[in-house]
């Protein structure tokens, strides 16, 4: 077995450094914890980059049901269906708003489906996208151009007509909305742009815009669902529904599952010939999702969500420290703000064996997977308040 240093320079060898250098190489994980490839241990905080955000990493139930799936069919195209794909679609729309799905594999594909859904319903001539500063909805073309300029850089030029607007900003919103203007996505909480948390009313004002105008309305959970924010979609604290919503991440219990979803309206938008994904909602994947979706209701993660998120909350704010100016989230999507750059804690915390991650300059971001056990929740936590202090 390769040594992570080892691994570590050969990844700058043979992979497109995008992502910079690579900070670990990884070769196990069970639960919320994860080895690197030296051995040492970590408490993962945030694993999978959220797609491991129901049960962390290689939980029994997903790996049996990945492990029968292999044995028995990978892929198969999409002129046919299968089982596992039916019955992750039924668990998605019936814990939501009903309609139908279109699988993918990412949340940057399920936008992409989205806005060409959006546009379809829309009809002739509008085109238009409304989207929020500080969003974040992919890196493909389509979702890029929703995504601050800041991104951009060097891609232009993006999707025309799209018209960002603050967060929140009501009013800014009904006046960027023309006779161009096709669709709203928004971000029901905002991920990468600082873990922000928008009014009820900022919400359904989104909603009633939408109907009065006859556009279409976005909810980006790519971040936020399933069950992560203590409801099964993150729309569900503001007593709206949206007409599309996006899923990827923990959607796919750990496999690459992206998921446009529409509801009973546009669910047939996307016609014959309209769009596609070879590999999209192949059963491998499937079959994980599906096992992910059964975990959150066997173990009643969204309520543990809510209720373990609010006392992982309430702990850091009692320990009183000093860097710390605010303490926000919903269930555990957490956000701790600090007077310091964010990074200097990540980097911190890897050394001390937890990963956690960051959102913008002085936000960190937990996201610990909904089953975590207690006695390592605490342990984590132990080890981030110490850091922070
Ligand atoms: C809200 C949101 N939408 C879309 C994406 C893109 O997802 P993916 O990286 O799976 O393409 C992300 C990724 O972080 C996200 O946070």
């Amino acid at each position: 077995m390769a040594t992570q240093t080892e691994l570590l320079a050969e990844s700058n060898e043979y992979l497109i450094p995008n992502y910079g250098p690579r900070m670990l190489a990884i070769v196990r994980g069970q639960g919320a914890r994860l080895w690197d490839a030296d051995g040492k241990e970590y408490i993962d905080f945030f694993p999978g980059f959220g797609a491991g955000g129901v049960a962390g990493h290689c939980h029994p139930a997903i790996v049996a049901a990945v492990k029968a799936q292999a044995e028995t069919l990978l892929s198969h195209g999409n002129f046919f269906t299968n089982q596992p794909e039916i019955e992750l679609a039924k668990a998605i729309t019936q814990h939501a708003f009903g309609g139908k799905v279109f699988f993918c594999h990412s949340g940057a594909e399920a936008n992409e489906a989205a806005i060409k859904l959006v546009r379809l319903a829309a009809g002739e001539g509008k085109y238009k996208i409304i989207s929020f500063n500080n969003c974040f909805h992919g890196r493909t073309m389509g979702g890029l151009s929703l995504t601050p300029a800041a991104k951009q850089e060097g891609f232009e030029p993006m999707l025309p007509g799209n018209v960002k607007v603050d967060y929140g900003d009501l009013i800014g919103v009904a006046e960027a909305i023309d006779d161009e203007t096709a669709g709203i996505f928004v971000e029901p909480i905002q991920g990468e742009g600082g873990v922000n948390i928008p009014t009820i009313e900022f919400m359904q004002g989104l909603r009633t815009l939408c109907d009065e105008k006859g556009i279409l309305l976005v909810c980006d959970e790519v971040w936020t669902s399933p069950a992560r924010t203590g409801k099964w979609f993150a729309y569900q604290h503001f007593g709206i529904e949206p007409d599309v919503m996006t899923l990827a991440k923990a959607i796919g219990g750990g496999a690459p599952v992206g998921a446009c979803v529409a509801s009973p309206k546009y669910a047939d938008v996307l016609g014959p010939g309209k769009h596609g994904c070879t590999m999209g909602g192949n059963p491998l994947c499937a079959v994980a999702g599906l096992e992910a979706m059964k975990l959150i209701e066997r173990e009643n993660l969204v309520e543990r969500a809510a209720t373990k998120g609010e006392q992982i909350m309430q702990t850091i704010r009692d320990a009183n420290i000093p860097c710390v100016t605010d303490v926000r989230g919903a269930g555990f999507m957490i956000g701790i703000e600090i007077d310091k750059p964010a990074l200097d804690v990540f980097k911190a915390a890897m050394a001390a064996g937890l990963l956690i991650c960051l959102a913008g300059t002085n936000v960190v971001r937990l996201a610990p997977p909904l089953t975590i056990e207690d006695d390592l929740l605490e342990k984590g936590l132990n080890i981030l308040i110490d850091l922070l202090k």
